[in-house]
């Protein structure tokens, strides 16, 4: 069975690009994976296909998707087990599109559904904003992932984010698959310190791998014709593969209605008005 999930923070260079294209490339050696890329600046696109000009993207199947029924969908094959729906910068426009902002919800629905028998995963590589490119999408996803740096800040970010995230209108509940540490200094107290508390804090919901930080992910990147091989010889490569493995036994393991109860979230923000207002 299909399962999507949404690679997201509201907080930007966190690598939610970076771990969607790792990911999906650890994946893809087991499953068959379509990573879809939903940021306009498409840097994923680029990464994956060294171009971020494609006549099919997600913009031009957004529209399709408005007017026509039931298009037909072609992701670009990167290889045969993974599967590209490119970016396009004018994917930003949608953000103030009246028809969009009606629709956004139930467009996502009929992509996803369109195109979820074809696959085992499907990543989205979503944008940095909380806007309603990234409701749409978590409204469709089944789970999310979030990348975090391990700062003094984090824990009031996650659970600001995770109470956002809770307040999106869904059919069912979506699934926290976790948070872990990217640019992750193993040798810095201060990193090991914020883990610490992170996980005094939140227990369960940080996952147990983090990623350390390597300039080979920034190398990776530009060297899309020899990843696999690139990452093959870097210790960061092992970080993706055991974070990979860690987070598909998460599938379908903590609801985000039950994390925000148990995490005294709903309370925390009982008061305030929705962010959704
Ligand atoms: N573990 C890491 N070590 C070093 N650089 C990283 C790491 N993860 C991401 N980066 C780099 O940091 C920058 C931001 O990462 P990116 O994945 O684009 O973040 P986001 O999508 O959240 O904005 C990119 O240049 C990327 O190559
Ligand atoms: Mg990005």
């Amino acid at each position: 069975m299909s399962h999507t999930i949404a690679i997201y923070n509201f907080k930007g260079g966190v690598g939610k690009t970076s771990t969607t294209l790792n990911l999906a490339l650890s994946w893809s050696r087991s499953f068959k994976v379509l990573v879809i890329d939903c940021d306009p600046q498409a840097n994923l696109t680029l990464a994956l296909s060294n171009s971020s000009e494609h006549t099919s993207n997600l913009f031009s199947i957004s529209k399709k998707l408005l007017h026509d029924g039931q298009p037909k969908i072609e992701p670009l094959e990167i290889s045969y087990y993974l599967h590209l729906i490119p970016g396009n910068y004018q994917m930003a426009a949608f953000e103030s599109n009246t028809q969009f902002i009606s629709f956004g919800h139930i467009l996502f629905y009929k992509l996803l559904s369109n195109l979820k028998h074809k696959y085992d995963l499907i990543l989205l590589d979503c944008p940095t904003h909380f806007g309603v490119t990234v409701k749409s999408f978590l409204a469709n996803t089944d789970s999310i992932l979030i990348p975090a740096i391990p700062d003094s800040f984090s824990i009031n970010g996650f659970k600001k984010l995770l109470h956002y995230v809770s307040e999106i209108e869904k059919e069912t509940p979506l699934n926290v698959l976790g948070i872990y540490f990217n640019f992750f200094r193993k040798h810095t107290l201060h990193h090991q310190k914020v883990k610490r508390q992170a996980e005094k804090e939140l227990g369960k919901l940080i996952l147990n791998q983090p990623v350390r930080e390597s300039i080979r992910v920034c190398e990776a990147h530009d060297s899309n014709q020899s990843i696999y091989n690139f990452l093959d010889q870097s210790d960061v490569a092992g970080d993706f593969m055991a974070l990979s493995e860690e987070v598909i036994e998460r599938l379908n393991s903590m609801s985000i209605d039950e994390v925000v109860k148990d995490h005294g979230i709903e309370k925390e923000y009982s008061d305030g008005q929705s962010v959704l207002d």
